[in-house]
């Protein structure tokens, strides 16, 4: 089929790539220029383990164009997906879908035959309807369907997450445009992945009720984990028994920092936000909501309490990023962390994989190191903050001399009884 990706983000590089892996037409479409010649040249924007190569073999069978020519790329393709950015508005809880409906006016001039519009992006509970409304002022409802499919890509598994999906869900009040995007998506559904078709309005919500479930399954274990720590008990034991119930199951369930990116904080805003508008009070996720805006001020408090004075001290941080495998800061719990370990006078350094960050560049005390080696080697205080695996092989009494090193792993990425053999003083989270 021929596709038009619109926006060429996480969402819509990704899907678009895989989608022109399954032999499909795909043209990827940005308004930025620059970004378009370099992926015209096989160079990728975002930090996506597999996707470069991905990209440079489907550009190489023509099966994979980039162009910022929006009108044209839509006449040429059947399907359209709109894969812009859905942020949270400024100061409100809401989702700005300017950038939705200004494609969807795009769009409308551009219908030359019948066109499936796909909304690929997390968009609110109703978007569907706005935009069917947007479009048929000036193009007859027979000429195209508006239908919701939203993606459940993991930032640094979105590769995989689209290729083996737990499930592909497609939204659509139209009986031909459900049968177009079952046939689309053919080639998954015959690999196992299981395919629910339902109406719009149910799509767009399923995905925020996925993430802001998911994201409540972790402020739950946050909130054990705390009261593991006053009762001496190691949460990872508490994960790992509920979690064999087949009804909570084991993933998602790893206490660490605040959950962070670019869609648990937006999305589970969002969901807050529609509801309201409903007079539909979610008060569970109200709840998730605050509890993880305070937990980091929660693992500060606990920080301070065990190291009496930080001014002055060396403190290392091991990763940054809202969680491994990315290079994305979104929401990363280090972004309240590290600026109020600096105001405390704290001397900060940080490693991170995947470079040092522009957040950082104008904090007093903060630099950034290349290796873990130099990171560490004169440290006072360690702070585990992302679960790369480049640390779960750290020889720390090797690289540190220190007799009283501390280490704070905030991803229970080591053993508390291997460090305190080391005679080096462990906390983690939750025990
Ligand atoms: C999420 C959803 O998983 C994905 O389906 C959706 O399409 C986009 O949003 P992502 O934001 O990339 O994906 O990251 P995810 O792997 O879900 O982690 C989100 C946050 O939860 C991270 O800060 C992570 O560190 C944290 N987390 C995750 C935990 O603290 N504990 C866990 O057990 C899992």
């Amino acid at each position: 089929m021929k596709l038009c990706m619109i926006g060429t983000g996480y969402v819509g590089l990704v899907s678009g790539v895989c989608f022109s892996d399954l032999g499909n037409d795909v043209i990827c479409v940005d308004k930025d220029n620059n970004k378009i010649n370099n992926l015209k040249n096989g160079k990728i924007p975002i930090y996506e383990p597999g996707l470069e190569e991905l990209v440079r073999k489907n550009i190489q069978n023509k099966r994979l164009n980039f162009s910022t020519n929006l009108k044209e790329s839509i006449r040429k393709s059947d399907l359209i997906f709109i894969c812009v950015g859905t942020p949270t508005k400024k100061n409100s809880k809401s989702a700005d879908l300017s950038q939705v409906y200004s494609v969807g006016k795009e769009i409308s001039k551009s219908i030359n035959k019948f066109k499936i519009i796909i909304t690929k992006s997390t968009v609110p509970l109703t978007t569907g309807d706005k935009l069917e409304k947007i479009i048929s002022k000036k193009v007859n409802k027979k000429l195209f369907s508006v239908v919701s499919n939203p993606e459940f890509l993991r930032e640094g598994e979105a590769i995989r997450d689209f290729i083996y999906p737990d499930r592909v869900v497609v939204g659509s009040n139209e009986e031909k445009s459900k049968k177009i995007l079952r046939n689309l998506y053919s080639p998954l559904i015959s690999k196992g992945a299981k395919y629910v078709s339902t109406n719009r309005r149910a799509a767009e919500l399923i995905k925020y009720a996925s993430n802001a479930f998911l994201a409540t399954k972790i402020t739950f274990i946050n909130e054990i984990a705390n009261l593991c720590e006053k009762t001496g008990i190691d949460v990872e034991d508490i994960s790992i028994a509920i979690g064999l119930d087949k009804r909570i199951g084991s993933r998602f369930l790893r206490a660490g920092p605040a959950y962070g990116g670019s869609c648990f904080p937006k999305d589970t805003k969002a969901i807050v936000s529609t509801a309201d508008k409903f007079k539909s009070n979610l008060s569970v996720i109200k709840t998730v909501i605050k509890s993880n805006q305070n937990r980091s001020d929660l693992l500060l408090k606990r920080l301070l309490s065990k190291i009496k004075k930080i001014n002055n001290k060396n403190v290392s941080f091991l990763g940054v990023t809202f969680k491994a495998n990315t290079d994305d800061m979104r929401d990363s719990s280090s972004l309240k962390l590290i600026p109020f370990l600096s105001k405390k006078g704290a001397k900060i350094k940080y490693y991170d994989p995947t470079g040092s960050k522009k957040e950082f560049n104008n904090l007093k005390n903060v630099e950034y190191s290349n290796s873990i080696q130099s990171c560490i080697a004169d440290s006072d205080l360690i702070i585990v903050h992302t679960e790369w695996n480049d640390f779960k092989s750290i020889n720390f009494r090797k690289l540190s001399k220190n007799k009283k090193l501390i280490i704070y792993d905030m991803r229970n990425i080591f053993s508390a009884e291997k460090i305190n053999k080391l005679g080096i003083k462990y906390f983690g989270i939750g025990r």
